[in-house]
């Protein structure tokens, strides 16, 4: 039933030539869904009925109620309407002739007004590598959502093995997504991150690393990152490197006299470590296990 008259509709609007305005007021007396006039009245159905099923029952065609239609984004249509082809219309396919800035110029003429997110686009990775709103949104579909973290993985395939990895953040799992931690369109901070350092990110979902601690540790103060991977790593914990060699990275604990007599007093503990001085397993974290800092009377992050 609602479908006849939204053909009649259209059938009217494209006798009389009416203008967009009042073929949506028709169809919003009529009842029928306001997007009758997503085409303005043009006969696009006729060549393209999947496409503009698709795009009446999209999240924009629901936003805009029939205020605006098919040339918002693809262009001004008179031309292809005598000449149908990919190159007298704005198409978004890969054959379609157009660079990706003059695709995201389409979106960004609203978007940028619309959504803070994208205040920073034209500083982003992805604006410089050419890299198109379209290549994650998908417009002709109901939900405006996009399937992260598969799309993302489609270019970014080592940040796949990565999530892939024994210690990792539960990114596949669907427990973060990456727009927890980026804004894939752009920031001023380094590696579009979601905040202004690493720090600032990381205590967003881990409080208790923050402090202030009496006894700081200086490389947690400086980068959790210089530890810490953030995807996925080989290594427990996220780490970047075993415990022990991280910590001979900047510590060198070798003949270092005091700390030597502490480990050999809890020698039948670790005998890894009387016997070699190299800890292993857990190894210096076994002992100092408050290593992102610590407000209690050892400096030593011993607790
Ligand atoms: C008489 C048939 C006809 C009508 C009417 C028509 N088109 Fe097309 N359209 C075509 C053809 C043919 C192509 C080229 C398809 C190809 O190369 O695969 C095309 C291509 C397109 C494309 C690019 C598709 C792609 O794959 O990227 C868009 C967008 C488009 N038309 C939109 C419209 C809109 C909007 C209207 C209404 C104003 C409209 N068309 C009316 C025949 C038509
Ligand atoms: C908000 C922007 C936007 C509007 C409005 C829009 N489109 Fe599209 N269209 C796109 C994008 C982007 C694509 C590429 C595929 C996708 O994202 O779904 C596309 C793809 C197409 C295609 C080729 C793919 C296919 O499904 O055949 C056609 C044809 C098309 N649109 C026609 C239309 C018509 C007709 C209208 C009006 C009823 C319309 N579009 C409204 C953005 C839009
Ligand atoms: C004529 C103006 C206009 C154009 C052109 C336009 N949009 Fe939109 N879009 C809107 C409005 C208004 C909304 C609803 C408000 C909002 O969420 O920003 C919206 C919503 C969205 C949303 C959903 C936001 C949410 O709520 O989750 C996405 C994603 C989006 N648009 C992407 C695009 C892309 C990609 C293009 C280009 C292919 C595009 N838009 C073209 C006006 C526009
Ligand atoms: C690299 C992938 C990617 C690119 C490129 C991209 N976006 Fe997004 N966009 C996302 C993701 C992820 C979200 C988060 C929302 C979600 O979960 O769907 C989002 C959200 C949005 C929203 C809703 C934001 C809000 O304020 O609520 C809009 C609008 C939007 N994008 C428009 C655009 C426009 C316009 C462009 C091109 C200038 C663009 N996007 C380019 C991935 C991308
Ligand atoms: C828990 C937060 C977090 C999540 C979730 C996350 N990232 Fe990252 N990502 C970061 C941080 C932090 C950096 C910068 C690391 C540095 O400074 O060394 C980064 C760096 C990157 C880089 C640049 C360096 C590299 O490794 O190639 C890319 C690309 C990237 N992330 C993509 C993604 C994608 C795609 C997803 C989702 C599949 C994702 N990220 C999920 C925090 C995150
Ligand atoms: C069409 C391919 C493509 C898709 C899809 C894509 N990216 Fe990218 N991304 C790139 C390219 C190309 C770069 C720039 C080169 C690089 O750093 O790898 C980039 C860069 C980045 C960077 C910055 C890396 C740095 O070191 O500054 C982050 C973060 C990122 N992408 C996250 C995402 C997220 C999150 C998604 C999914 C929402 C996504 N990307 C989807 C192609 C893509
Ligand atoms: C959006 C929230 C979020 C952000 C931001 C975030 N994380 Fe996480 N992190 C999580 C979740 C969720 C887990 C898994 C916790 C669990 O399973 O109990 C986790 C786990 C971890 C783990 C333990 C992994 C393991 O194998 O046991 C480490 C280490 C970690 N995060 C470090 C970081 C660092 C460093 C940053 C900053 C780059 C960061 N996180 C940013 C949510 C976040
Ligand atoms: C000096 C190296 C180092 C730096 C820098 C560092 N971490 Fe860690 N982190 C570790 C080690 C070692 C472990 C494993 C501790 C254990 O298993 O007892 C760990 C474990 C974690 C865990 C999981 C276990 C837990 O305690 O919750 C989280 C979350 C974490 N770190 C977050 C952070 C954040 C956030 C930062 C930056 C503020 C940071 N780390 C900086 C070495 C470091
Ligand atoms: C990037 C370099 C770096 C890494 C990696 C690092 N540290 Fe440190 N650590 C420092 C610096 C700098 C200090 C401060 C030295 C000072 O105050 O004399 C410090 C201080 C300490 C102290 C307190 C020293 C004291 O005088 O009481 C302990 C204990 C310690 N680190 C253990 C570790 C352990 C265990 C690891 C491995 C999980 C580790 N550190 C990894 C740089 C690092
Ligand atoms: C068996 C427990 C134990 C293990 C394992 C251990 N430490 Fe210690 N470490 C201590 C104690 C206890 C102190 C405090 C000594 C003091 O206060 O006089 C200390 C002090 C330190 C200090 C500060 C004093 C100094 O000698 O420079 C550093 C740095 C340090 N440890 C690094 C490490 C590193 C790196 C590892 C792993 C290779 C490690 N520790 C393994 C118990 C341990």
């Amino acid at each position: 039933m609602q479908h006849t008259i939204l053909r009649r509709l259209r059938t009217y609007a494209r006798k009389t030539a009416m203008g967009l305005g009042a073929a949506g007021a028709i169809a919003v007396l009529a009842g029928a869904t306001p997007a009758t006039s997503a085409t303005g009245g043009a006969p696009c159905a006729d060549c393209h009925d999947k496409a503009v099923a698709a795009f009446e029952s999209s999240f924009h065609a629901k936003i805009w109620q029939g205020a605006n239609g098919c040339p918002s984004c693809h262009g001004t249509t008179d031309q292809h309407l005598n000449d149908p082809s990919k190159k007298t219309i704005i198409s978004f396919s890969k054959d379609g002739g157009r660079t990706a800035e003059e695709l995201s110029k389409q979106c960004l003429e609203c978007h940028q007004k619309t959504s803070a997110q994208l205040a920073m686009w034209d500083m982003g990775a992805h604006k410089k590598n050419d890299v198109a709103c379209v290549s994650c949104h998908k417009i002709h579909q109901p939900r405006p959502a996009v399937n992260q973290p598969t799309v993302c993985f489609t270019c970014h395939r080592d940040v796949r093995s990565d999530a892939n990895k024994m210690s990792h953040h539960p990114i596949i799992e669907g427990k973060v997504k990456c727009s927890d931690c980026h804004n894939p369109h752009g920031t001023l901070s380094k590696h579009m991150i979601n905040a202004e350092s690493v720090n600032q990110l990381c205590y967003k979902c881990h409080a208790d690393k923050r402090g202030p601690w009496i006894w700081e540790h200086p490389p947690v103060e400086e980068n959790c990152a210089i530890c810490h991977t953030p995807h996925g790593s080989r290594h427990e914990t996220l780490l970047v490197d075993k415990v022990v060699n991280l910590c001979e990275d900047c510590h060198d604990i070798e003949g270092a006299g005091t700390h030597e007599s502490a480990v050999n007093t809890a020698a039948n503990m670790f005998s890894a470590a009387s016997s070699s001085k190299r800890v292993s397993a857990r190894g210096c974290i076994e002992c100092h296990h408050a290593i992102h800092g610590s407000s209690n009377f050892k400096r030593s992050f011993t607790r």
